[in-house]
């Protein structure tokens, strides 16, 4: 009996612990049916976006549209939608400005690496370093509790003279392309968006926010747009932002044909645009030609906005159907989504060892070697007792230089101090000036005196980020270096034959008498946080230089197409892009010209061998491998820039002589060879045809051209279209 009533009484409390649990798990799956869609990771995006959207009032759908402060947009607490803080730029994460204003906020926890310029990483031609970079700038940006980075930029170097030429990857859609891919997917890897800036045909800063672009289709299609259209369809890219300019009459930020029609229509982009700060200027135009959020707008309070009131009142009024608004929601909610916003973000990092170890390594390949006689370069510290280091780039910090590019970096280790560091003790460094920003005569004397006196000089000048030179809101003024420095530079060559120029830059400067007697010139654009570690690792030999031009260097400003057509910087606020086509190598190529450096052009201390070009056609018309040898048959290791450029015979239009549609960087040990192959499909051959709204590969036989440079054809075959296709 006893027995029987314990027995039931631990059946009792199973069946109620039983029931209990059973009661949880039902709560718990109650609970987990109730939790709204849109929380749900496992439900996809769209279905997510449409039901967040659904319970959404109009007030909350506006507040996405419209900034809050310079760089946010509005929480939605109800729903869980928290602050969205956007930031420039391409070369780090910026400083934090005060919520209604440019100024600083005077923070200390926004510092940032500060990664090399975009026109150096392109010089690396390296996909896998840019992928790197945007590791570092996405973990960099969720760390500071950014959403969205501005940038990529991926505007085309039209001119020389572009202030913003350092922050784009060169004059090539190809490299461009190739480039911003892989930097975008990475930043996107993090959780963080990119935005692919500025669209499109900001090519110039004299009159950006006025400026008409006019150019023809072809132009638009084949140069300008291309990036644009490889961020959008092959890295997903989630924002956009609009340019300044108006193009073909219309601001891009209200610019049907460009947002409506290419960008959302045909290359079916689901991602929100943004308007440049202070980029918008009318409700309408703003609303129904495809803006989806408002920023920087140079009003108050922020409900003055063009998307702000007067869209609500639209709204009310019913001028504005309610499908506006939902759509401009929608994208900007696939944004918040795909971000993770909605969830717990894992905390990203800064600064880490890895960082400065890319920061450095973009560095060290993205240094382009113009010249190199007699092996002047690397220096031999067992030889060089005596450095003389001259030009005020030596002692410059550049971080905090160039407009909205600008970081608050950790560190920067300038040229010299990186010199100071490498040559130890095994050598006396000295320092001058050479030239100053407000000229002071003795400066140049003492640094000739400082040049007779040392074994070798390195010279380490160009241009800065100060006005006129490479910087926002204002185009160089020449092509020339500043401060007289070719004046200089002819003095010290005279002095020191033992001369090695160093020159900072975002883009070409003329080079003047001095470069015949100059044995080496090495090209550093702007090398970020690591640039002196950088630098001296280069000009002592650790490092083989293996970066390749973005850009040609014209030698005169006049040889440049926009320059020698007429065509910048525009008359009567219109600027024609009548060159066309024929942008950077395409013009100097096609009518000719003799450059100073070609595109795709760099030395290496070591040499290398192209031989026995294969061409092997793959499953389908068109589809197609080059395949080769190269061999390093110098004594030191190092990496060769492959490049692939197409030439179409007999073509139906015009075309430029010819285009670069492949690379590959190879890195061979003294001795070693490998084979290369670089894969083409039918794009490599296609063109736009205005007529038929379509990508044409027309059947053709085309030159398949390898080099070392755009100018420096190693091998050549050539491969035949059988058939013409179209292609959307
Ligand atoms: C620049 C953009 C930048 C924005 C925000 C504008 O002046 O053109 O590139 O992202 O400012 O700083």
């Amino acid at each position: 009996m006893k027995r029987s009533s314990t027995t039931r009484l631990l059946v009792f409390t199973i069946l109620a612990l039983v029931t209990l649990g059973a009661l949880i798990m039902t709560s718990n799956s109650e609970a987990q049916e109730q939790r709204a869609l849109y929380l749900d990771v496992s439900k996809p995006i769209d279905a997510r976006v449409e039901d967040l959207l659904s319970r959404m009032t109009l007030e909350e759908k506006l507040a996405l549209v419209y900034a809050d402060s310079k760089f946010t947009t509005a929480a939605i607490p109800r729903l869980g939608i928290p602050r969205r803080w956007l930031s420039d730029g391409p070369h780090g994460v910026r400083e934090d400005v005060g919520p209604d204003t440019w100024k600083p906020a005077g923070r200390t926890d926004d510092f940032s690496t500060l990664m090399p310029a975009l026109i150096g990483l392109a010089s690396t031609w390296s996909p896998e370093l840019a992928s790197a970079y945007g590791k570092v700038i996405g973990e960099e940006a969720r760390q500071r509790g950014k959403q969205i980075m501005l940038g990529p930029g991926m505007n085309i170097m039209r001119t020389p003279l572009n202030g913003r030429n350092f922050e784009y990857p060169g004059e090539d859609p190809f490299l461009t392309s190739r480039m911003v891919v892989d930097y975008i997917r990475a930043v996107q890897a993090e959780d963080v968006a990119s935005c692919a800036k500025h669209f499109v045909a900001n090519d110039q800063e004299f009159e950006r926010g006025t400026i008409n672009v006019e150019m023809d289709e072809r132009a638009l299609r084949e140069i300008y747009l291309r990036p644009f259209q490889a961020a959008v369809q092959e890295a997903g890219v989630r924002t956009v932002m609009s340019a300044y300019n108006r193009f073909r009459g219309h601001y891009c930020s209200e610019n049907d044909y460009l947002i409506n029609k290419v960008l959302k229509g045909e290359w079916g982009f689901k991602g929100l645009v943004m308007s440049d700060w202070g980029g918008t200027h009318s409700t309408n135009g703003a609303v129904m030609n495809g803006l989806d959020l408002e920023m920087g707008t140079e009003v108050a309070p922020y409900d003055k906005f063009f998307m702000a009131g007067a869209f609500r009142e639209g709204l009310r009024t019913g001028a504005f159907p309610m499908s506006v608004l939902d759509d401009k929601a929608r994208r900007n909610l696939r944004q918040i989504i795909e971000g993770k916003a909605l969830e717990e973000r894992v905390p990203g990092a800064l600064n880490t060892k890895d960082h400065q170890a890319v920061a450095r390594r973009v560095a060290e390949e993205s240094f382009v070697l113009l010249k190199n006689d007699n092996s002047a370069l690397p220096l031999d510290l067992s030889k060089v007792k005596s450095i003389a280091v001259i030009g005020e780039n030596a002692v410059l910090l550049q971080a905090y230089g160039g407009g909205s590019a600008r970081i608050k970096t950790f560190y920067e280790i300038t040229p010299m101090e990186g010199i100071l560091r490498r040559a130890g003790d095994r050598a006396s460094v000295s320092f001058s000036m050479g030239y100053a920003e407000k000229p002071i005569d003795d400066l140049a004397n003492q640094a000739i005196k400082a040049a007779g006196q040392a074994d070798v000089v390195v010279y380490i000048g160009g241009l800065n980020h100060r006005q006129y030179f490479d910087t926002e809101g204002l185009d160089r003024k020449d092509m020339k270096l500043p401060y007289r420095q070719d004046e200089l530079l002819t003095r010290i060559v005279e002095t020191n034959p033992r001369t090695v120029v160093v020159l900072l830059g975002g883009g070409p400067v003329e080079m003047g008498s001095w470069l015949a007697k100059a044995p080496a010139v090495l090209q550093v654009w702007y090398p970020g946080m690591e640039s002196g570690n950088a630098i001296a690792r280069v000009l002592f030999g650790d490092i083989n230089p293996s970066g390749k031009l973005a850009c040609t260097f014209p030698k005169r400003l006049e040889d440049s197409p926009a320059h020698a057509m007429g065509n910048y910087p525009g008359k009567d606020g219109t600027v024609k892009y009548d060159e066309s086509l024929l942008v950077g190598y395409r013009w100097y190529d096609t009518k000719n010209i003799e450059p100073l450096f070609p595109f795709g052009y760099g030395l290496s201390y070591t040499k290398f061998e192209y031989s026995d070009l294969r061409l092997k056609p793959g499953d389908r018309d068109g589809v197609m491998t080059a395949e080769f040898n190269i061999k390093n048959v110098g004594l030191m290791d190092g990496a060769e820039v492959a490049q692939l450029y197409v030439q179409p015979v007999k073509p139906r239009l015009p075309r430029p002589v010819k285009e670069l549609k492949g690379f590959n960087k190879i890195f061979l040990k003294a001795g070693e060879q490998k084979t290369v192959s670089i894969p083409l499909n039918r794009n490599a051959f296609s063109f736009y045809d205005p007529a038929q709204h379509s990508w044409v590969a027309e059947k053709d036989e085309y030159k398949i051209l390898i080099g070392a440079s755009s100018r420096d054809i190693r091998l050549n075959g050539s491969v035949r279209l059988a058939e013409t296709t179209l292609e959307k």
